[in-house]
């Protein structure tokens, strides 16, 4: 009997559930959802098996709080971790940077089990700090750098089409276009590579709408945490899903993913949101494209942002421009 694709996510919460509904809708394959609470896993694997009748889906779903069953998926997505959360007395927000430290450990941890039992998955970090916590997997699985990648860009990039799209009132399926870096502030949106029905984006909007969806797209994390007090997790969780479609079905979508560097684009060792071929065998290609001298300023501010929370991992030296 064939077998279907195996798809581990670790991480039952709100990302990572999320993922494994709209995984099983599409029939991506089984779904094995890890967590560390007791019956947390188990509870959302079953409630969402028992919606298979109604929705009509075929998978096996299941929910575990340890790592054996996980053994030989396709591709592993790893959301555990502590979310950004907003202060009740400060009313800060946690920074991304300052998760740095908690989840290092918790993704460390969880890739070496990982590792251990799927030596040939593909690995998709969603842990926040995004490009840091790459940076992690990459080191503890010890797989080839096609092989480990983040939902960063996805996410940027849903952002800034919605935006463009509810600003022109068009339809979001119409957008192209794309943003690069690191997933946080200093996000490179390109709004000079982004069109619509191939009309530039630039002829259709004034400046200053592109720079106020720009600054909206950079922020769009914090708004969401703002108005839940907690980060969103259905574009998270879509974009992530769409990662691991064309992985699994060997889609070859071109999509903005965070993957390592080694001189593309001028950085070495360095996980950096850039254009990738998504396909059976992970980053099959990072496509080079030309970048004028403003977005490659850029592109160096962010990997400057990166390199800094990366230099704190115990491995981060590595992380360096080659020019
Ligand atoms: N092993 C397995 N699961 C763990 C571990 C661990 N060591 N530590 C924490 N978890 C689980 C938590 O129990 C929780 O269910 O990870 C889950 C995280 O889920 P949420 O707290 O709901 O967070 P979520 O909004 O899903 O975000 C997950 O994605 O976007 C990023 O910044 C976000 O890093 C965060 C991650």
């Amino acid at each position: 009997m064939s077998r279907r694709n195996k798809i581990t996510i670790v991480g039952a919460g709100n990302v990572g559930a999320t993922a494994a509904h709209w995984a099983a809708q599409k029939h991506l394959g089984d779904v094995v959802l890890v967590d560390i609470v007791p019956g947390f896993p188990q509870g959302k694997a079953l409630d969402l098996a028992e919606s298979a009748p109604v929705m009509g889906f075929d998978l096996k779903l299941v929910g575990t709080n340890g790592y054996d069953e996980t053994a030989d998926s396709d591709v592993v997505v790893i959301t555990a971790g502590v979310p950004r959360k907003k202060d009740p007395v400060t009313g800060k927000f946690t920074s991304r940077d300052e998760l740095v430290e908690i989840n290092r450990k918790i993704v460390g941890g969880v890739t070496r089990e990982i590792a251990s039992r799927s030596p040939n998955a593909v690995l998709i970090c969603v842990s926040n700090p995004l490009d840091a916590m790459c940076h992690v997997m990459y080191e503890e699985s010890k797989f080839p750098r096609e092989r480990v990648v983040g939902m960063a860009g996805v996410l940027d990039t849903a952002r800034y089409k919605t935006f463009i799209a509810e600003a022109l009132g068009v339809s979001v399926d119409d957008i192209h276009g794309m943003v690069l870096g690191g997933h946080g502030d200093t996000m490179v949106p390109l709004p000079t590579h982004t069109s619509i029905g191939g009309i530039p984006l630039t002829e259709l909007l004034p400046q200053d709408k592109i720079d106020a969806i720009i600054h909206r797209t950079r922020n769009g994390g914090g708004e969401i945490v703002g108005l839940l007090g907690y980060s969103g997790y259905y574009a998270p969780a879509a974009s992530t899903v769409a990662m691991v479609e064309s992985i699994v079905r060997d889609r070859k979508r071109v999509l903005p993913c965070a993957a390592l560097l080694r001189g593309e684009y001028g950085y070495h060792d360095l996980f950096l949101g850039v254009p990738c071929v998504l396909g059976k065998g992970g980053v099959e290609k990072i496509i080079e494209m030309k970048l004028g001298d403003k977005e490659k300023a850029m592109l160096e501010v962010s990997a400057k942002a990166v390199r800094e929370v990366v230099a704190i991992l115990p491995y981060g030296q590595n992380a360096q421009a080659a020019t």
